[in-house]
């Protein structure tokens, strides 16, 4: 499928290779008919827009079988406490809140439900299904101007549409912002927090590239997409979460001129993150990372070392793709969720296995896939004496 925020396409500047769904933990059974795309990534100049030249369709990846909860990380629970205590400030008394892509309700539990109006649109079953279960009304369906109509039949105008790392997964942003229009209040607040690609540049996250991210933003893109819709930027606030995130804020006018908003934007303009220039050098990065990883890899093996990774995340599934890394190099991936243990990873097909199983067969080296918990998690590990290790420097 095609993207469709202009109707140009885009020239690819850099191709990872043959890839899975990136949350396609499978059984063996599964291995010969897994589905593969051809993962190649554009830029945009005239909206500043990284993006995936192509991708599967939506149903593909959110669906009964979706196997990331939000919930499942105690610092993003935190983390959804605290975003929630930033767009209180805009709120009235009996507002109407909506989360696009609400998961499991993490981030809608934080609000009274007999103070406001809350409603999640979610649709990946399952886990829409254990937000029910939590008492948050949830529409188990992906939002758009179809489900905006009846929404707005159901509840009238909205005050506040929030969302987190959903915006960068909808393919037709166009029918997204026109859904959001027509919810949202005059003086209504849009706010999203998605992964920032000034981040992903400096650390050379190139991870954080699946199926699922079809654009990576940065407040330039934002501000330029939204215009065409007459919505403003008026705010864009860095977050740590996902390895380098950021919030923005958007509304039908602006009062004044956001010091924090232009100094983000000076950043993206000294950094060339407008323009290819910084594409190509970024593609240089992610071949020397590669080249890099791989001679680590060898290293450990070359001295007879055993590896195992930590975290089956989403991202995982470029890393081990693009770098060829299988089996051959590491023998398991340990990981707390359940829908994903006891499967194969996507593509290169390494065994997901439980905490108990990674305790009682300690690895001398630990590829660290989900970077961006490493508090969390070195917390947690204080006992391993082995070395931890990653593409991205911990
Ligand atoms: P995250 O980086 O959010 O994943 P993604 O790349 O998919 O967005 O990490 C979530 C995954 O990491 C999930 O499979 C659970 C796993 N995980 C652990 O196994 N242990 C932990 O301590 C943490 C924080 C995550």
């Amino acid at each position: 499928m095609k993207c469709k925020v202009t109707n140009k396409s885009i020239n690819p500047f850099m191709s990872f290779g043959k890839m899975p769904i990136a949350n396609g933990f499978l059984d063996e059974k599964d291995f010969s008919n897994e589905f593969f795309f051809n993962m190649e990534v554009g830029f945009n100049e005239e909206l500043s827009l990284f993006q995936l030249n192509d991708h599967p369709k939506p149903e593909k990846m959110f669906n009964k079988n979706y196997p990331f909860f939000t919930g499942s990380s105690e610092y993003m629970k935190r983390h959804f406490r605290n975003y929630a205590e930033f767009v209180k400030k805009y709120l009235k008394t009996n507002s109407r809140i909506i989360e696009i892509g609400s998961n499991d309700g993490t981030f809608l539990k934080n609000f009274d439900n007999s103070e406001n109006y809350i409603v999640g649109v979610e649709p990946s079953k399952n886990v829409a299904d254990l937000a029910l279960k939590n008492n948050i009304p949830t529409i188990n369906e992906f939002f758009n101007t179809n489900n905006a109509k009846k929404l707005k039949k159901f509840i009238g105008n909205t005050d506040l549409i929030c969302a987190s790392n959903v915006i960068c997964h909808v393919p037709d942003l166009n029918n997204l912002i026109e859904a959001v229009d027509l919810l949202l209040n005059k003086d209504g607040i849009f706010v999203f927090e998605e992964p920032y690609l000034g981040s992903m540049f400096e650390k050379v996250s190139y991870d954080q590239i699946y199926d699922e991210h079809i654009f990576i933003f940065s407040a330039s893109s934002i501000s330029k997409i939204f215009a065409k819709f007459n919505f403003f930027l008026i705010d864009a606030i860095p977050q740590i979460t996902h390895g380098g995130s950021m919030r923005y804020v958007l509304k039908r006018f602006k009062n004044s001129e956001n010091e924090n908003l232009k100094k983000i934007l000076n950043y993206e303009n000294e950094k060339n993150l407008n323009k290819i220039d910084s594409c190509l050098k970024f593609k240089k990065n992610c071949e020397l990372s590669r080249d890099n990883i791989l001679n680590k890899i060898k290293t450990f093996k070359d001295k007879g070392k055993t590896i195992c990774g930590y975290a089956a995340t989403s991202k995982s599934t470029t890393i081990l793709n693009y770098c060829n890394i299988g089996t051959n190099y590491i023998d398991f991936i340990c990981d707390t969720t359940k829908e994903k243990i006891g499967k194969f990873s996507p593509g290169k097909h390494i065994p997901i296995k439980d905490m108990n199983y990674f305790q009682n067969n300690m690895s001398d080296c630990i590829y660290l896939f989900a970077w961006n918990h490493k508090e969390e998690i070195f917390n947690k590990e204080k006992n391993f004496k082995g070395e931890w290790f990653s593409h991205v420097s911990l």
